[in-house]
């Protein structure tokens, strides 16, 4: 718990700075706690161009931070840890954007958010884990053939539920939630029979395939909000507790173990760390009250960005907006 010293003093600088705090649903609770806005990647990409701070401290992970730049750039974004990464977004570099295209000339090249600014300007539309099928569903994407980057798993996913399109998959991943296999749904699911399975669609398609609700990290929270048994398990990263917890103290929430570790260390030093009651994001955790003071006291780590990429990829998270609603 931060002390309320420490609270007051993070008040202060926010009012000093014109500062908004956001912070991503997977950030420790007492960094949420701090937040003016706590969500999932669309809601707070949405939150940040929408707002007339002066500065934004980024409680999440860089390509977050990024996008809020892009967005906003009269307004200095602040990520309090420089390494907050996201194992998965650093699976694809802009290079390998532009051979894809090569090798899939009148293809739409369609990124996750979970991307680099860098690689958001070699493509022609985003979408986020809230807003995919919509966006993909749109009859404004003209094109069949549609290179999709970096998430494989969020890819088949929308693949088998888009009819129309031919999907061109990135072999990229989210180390977090493909640690979680179908064993430990059954591990979970042998504790709760009947609660249902949330899960996110960065998810394996053998997990997927076992959920009788798939959404964004905001889209579970509104489930669990608006659920009315007792239990539920759920398949994404653990900090939704906090957010799931406040709204239904009551419940039951059981997270689904993580057993594998599936080429986690290859990535960025990263380790999703996989216990039996679920798996934690470690760039997420990053970021610390004491963190979120630095940086507005100390104005680190700001985000900065080439202007010339940076125009690119607010062209490709404008049609997102355009399309995603
Ligand atoms: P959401 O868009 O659902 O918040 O997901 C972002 C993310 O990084 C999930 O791992
Ligand atoms: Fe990236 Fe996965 Fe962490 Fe989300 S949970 S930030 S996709 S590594």
């Amino acid at each position: 718990m931060p002390s309320k010293d420490l609270i007051v003093s993070i008040g202060r600088l926010k009012k000093e700075r014109r500062a908004a705090i956001v912070a991503h649903c997977y950030q420790p609770g007492e960094v949420q706690d701090l937040a003016d806005m706590v969500g999932d990647s669309y809601a707070l990409a949405k939150f940040c161009a929408a707002s007339e701070a002066e500065t934004i401290v980024f409680c999440g992970v860089l390509f977050m931070a990024e996008s809020a730049k892009v967005m906003s750039p009269e307004k200095t974004v602040l990520l309090p840890e420089r390494d907050a990464g996201c194992p998965m977004a650093d699976m694809v570099g802009p290079e390998r954007v532009r051979e894809m295209r090569r090798s899939h000339p009148g293809a739409a090249a369609v990124c996750y958010i979970n991307t680099s600014a860098a690689v958001k300007a070699e493509c022609d539309v985003c979408v986020t884990s809230s807003n995919a099928a919509k966006v993909l569903g749109s009859d404004s994407i003209k094109e069949r053939d549609v290179i999709f980057l970096p998430d494989r798993n969020l890819g088949a996913y929308l693949a088998a539920r888009i009819p129309g399109r031919n999907f061109i998959l990135y072999d990229g991943y989210c180390p977090v939630h493909q640690a979680m296999r179908p064993a430990d749904v059954a591990e979970a699911r042998a504790e709760l029979p009947g609660a249902p399975l949330l899960a996110h669609p960065e998810c394996a398609p053998e997990v997927l395939a076992l959920a009788d609700f798939v959404g964004s990290t905001t889209q579970m929270i509104d489930y669990v909000a608006g659920y009315e048994g007792k239990a539920v398990i759920v398949a994404t990263e653990m900090g939704v507790r906090h957010n799931m917890g406040r709204l239904r103290p009551d419940l039951t929430v059981r997270f689904v173990g993580g057993s594998v570790d599936a080429g986690a260390d290859a990535v960025n030093g990263a380790k999703a760390m996989c216990g039996p009651d679920g798996v934690i994001c470690p760039d997420m955790k990053r970021i610390t009250p004491e963190g979120v003071h630095r940086s507005l006291s100390e104005g680190t780590h700001e985000i900065a960005l080439d202007e010339g990429v940076r125009l690119r990829a607010k062209r490709c998270l404008d049609r997102m907006m355009e399309l995603g609603g």
